[in-house]
């Protein structure tokens, strides 16, 4: 009796195990051939409903990379059930961004972005007429804006001016950086969309100021609601948080643009609110029939989204090149050489630039290896596509890593030092045609607050060290340069000390 109950049972575990191996088998095979037939790129197997997020880990890039090594540049994961497309490496992202713009210019439907901006805006539409007509005309502005440079680079100057004069202040105490940085770059994008800036102490900007950094600090994690949308109805600590931030922005942004209906004068151009309602006007005036893309509404966002585009990104470089300089102290010194020659006593500006070859070469040397938005915002192919001998689909979510772009061996010797030279050609000069440097990403969705970010960069970046000497805190001499990932990649905090020089 013992002897069959013991057969049967071991037969029922046969079966079982049996069927295990065979189902399996099926599906291996039938995913296997799937892969096959559709051509789609490979990728890790995931978890039921997880899909491969744990295994992703805190430092997607870096895990994006190792994953490259076993499937390829091109390869596909799985954020809980939805598939996305990962591309690494220069070549792949030209090819993807560049030359096929127009298939890659999408942005994918994502819940958390779009319960706030409802796809409205710049950063997170999707690509349609709409997006298209808003985004040429911000270029415009902001180009105008610009240029004549020359009120733009006044008004960046004034801003620095009183960097430099609370960074005097300070005397010779070592001091976190953060939050002036955070401070004068707001205060800059506040001057181009409102025309004016704000005093440090201001309320109403302070509340904006750690707003914008907040959400910076939670974003990613609220984020998870984007792969995850059930979570909306069962909002984490920093989900609702970040509601909260949204109220505050939606009250501090829309007042700005009641103030300036309220002393709206066409004749004076003030700053991007004024040349928005100026265009709400003139296209209600020409075709008072017709649908208008250009209202109040759109404006919230556009200005929502410059000034949360405009101001991590900005201070978290500015950070970035704090402590690369105060690391590599030879590098700050051949800096403040060329400075001082170039520039003979006078304040550094736009009109020395050129002039400047090590001080341009350092800069892209620290975009190139600060690597702040390391992943790009995700795109969403918009019809499909063959890449690299794979199959893309229609509406696929694509993740870019830039990151894999500034390390990519292909492009760079030694990709980990920090060497500015590799910038400079034999003669000195800077090498602008870079295949292989790509901190604003590229193509149809690239950074369109490119031009002014480089600017803006340079002129602290000159004026910070032409004043200052700036060197480590004594109680942390060797500030690590390890990065930390969220909205932007970021060092630890660390203290400075400066000396006038
Ligand atoms: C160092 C500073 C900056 C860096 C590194 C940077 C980088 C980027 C990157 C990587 C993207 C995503 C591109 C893509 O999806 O492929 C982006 C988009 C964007 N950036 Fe910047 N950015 C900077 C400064 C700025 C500034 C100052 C502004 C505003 C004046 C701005 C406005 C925007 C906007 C509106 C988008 C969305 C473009 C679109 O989706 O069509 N950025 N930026």
């Amino acid at each position: 009796m013992y002897t069959s109950a013991l057969f049967g049972s071991t037969w029922a575990q046969f079966v079982l195990v049996f069927t295990t191996v065979i189902l399996a088998a099926i599906v291996i095979v039938q995913r296997w051939s799937k892969t096959r037939t559709d051509n789609l790129p490979p990728g890790p197997w995931g978890l039921p409903f997880l899909g491969n997020v744990l295994s992703i880990g805190k430092n997607p890039h870096l895990t994006f990379m190792e994953m490259a090594k076993v499937y390829g540049d091109v390869f596909c994961v799985k954020m809980g059930s939805q598939r996305v497309t990962v591309l690494n490496g220069a070549e792949v992202i030209r090819e993807a961004l560049v030359k096929q713009a127009r298939v890659f210019e999408g942005r994918p439907h994502l819940a958390l972005t779009n319960m706030l901006t409802d796809g409205q805006g710049i950063v997170t539409a999707d690509c349609c007429p709409k997006w298209k007509e808003q985004r040429r005309f911000t270029l415009q502005v902001l180009r105008n804006l610009g240029g004549g440079k020359s009120n733009l680079e006044a008004k960046m100057m004034e801003e620095i001016g009183y960097l430099l004069s609370a960074m005097k202040d300070k005397g010779s105490n070592s001091f976190n950086m953060d939050h002036f940085l955070e401070i004068s770059v707001s205060n800059v994008i506040c001057n181009v969309c409102f025309g004016r800036r704000f005093a440090y102490n201001e309320a109403s900007f302070q509340l904006l100021v750690d707003s914008i950094y907040r959400f910076s600090e939670i974003g990613t994690t609220a984020a998870a609601v984007n792969f995850f949308p059930f979570l909306r109805h069962f909002p984490t600590p920093e989900l609702k948080e970040v509601f909260q931030i949204d109220n505050a922005m939606r009250k501090f942004l829309h007042g700005m643009i009641h103030e300036h209906k309220q002393t709206y004068d066409p004749e004076l151009k003030r700053d991007f609110i004024d040349a928005y309602l100026e265009e709400i006007k003139r296209r209600e005036a020409e075709c008072p029939d017709q649908q208008n893309f250009f209202n109040e509404k759109y404006l919230f966002h556009i200005i929502n989204d410059l000034i949360f585009a405009g101001t991590e990104t900005m201070s978290s470089t500015l950070r970035w090149a704090l402590l690369y300089m105060i690391v590599f102290q030879d590098v700050q010194a051949k800096v403040q050489e060329e400075l001082d020659t170039v520039c003979n006593g006078s304040v550094p500006s736009l009109k020395h630039r050129s002039k400047l070859p090590y001080t341009e070469a350092t800069l892209m040397e620290i975009q190139r290896m600060a690597n702040i938005t390391a992943l790009s915002y995700p795109h969403k192919t918009t019809e499909s596509t063959e890449l690299c001998g794979y199959n893309i689909p229609a509406g696929e979510t694509i993740f870019v890593n830039l990151y894999s772009v500034h390390v990519d061996p292909k492009c760079w010797k030694d990709p980990e030092v920090f060497r500015p030279e590799r910038f400079l050609d034999a003669d000195g000069n800077v090498v602008t045609s870079q295949p292989g440097l790509m901190p604003f990403s590229a193509g149809r969705r690239g950074c369109p607050g490119e031009s002014l970010a480089r600017m803006e960069l340079y002129l602290f970046f000159t004026s910070l060290f032409h004043t200052f000497k700036i060197s480590s805190s004594p109680d942390n001499p060797s500030p690590s340069i390890d990065k930390h990932y969220g909205i932007s990649l970021n060092p630890s905090p660390f203290n400075v000390c400066v000396s006038e020089r």
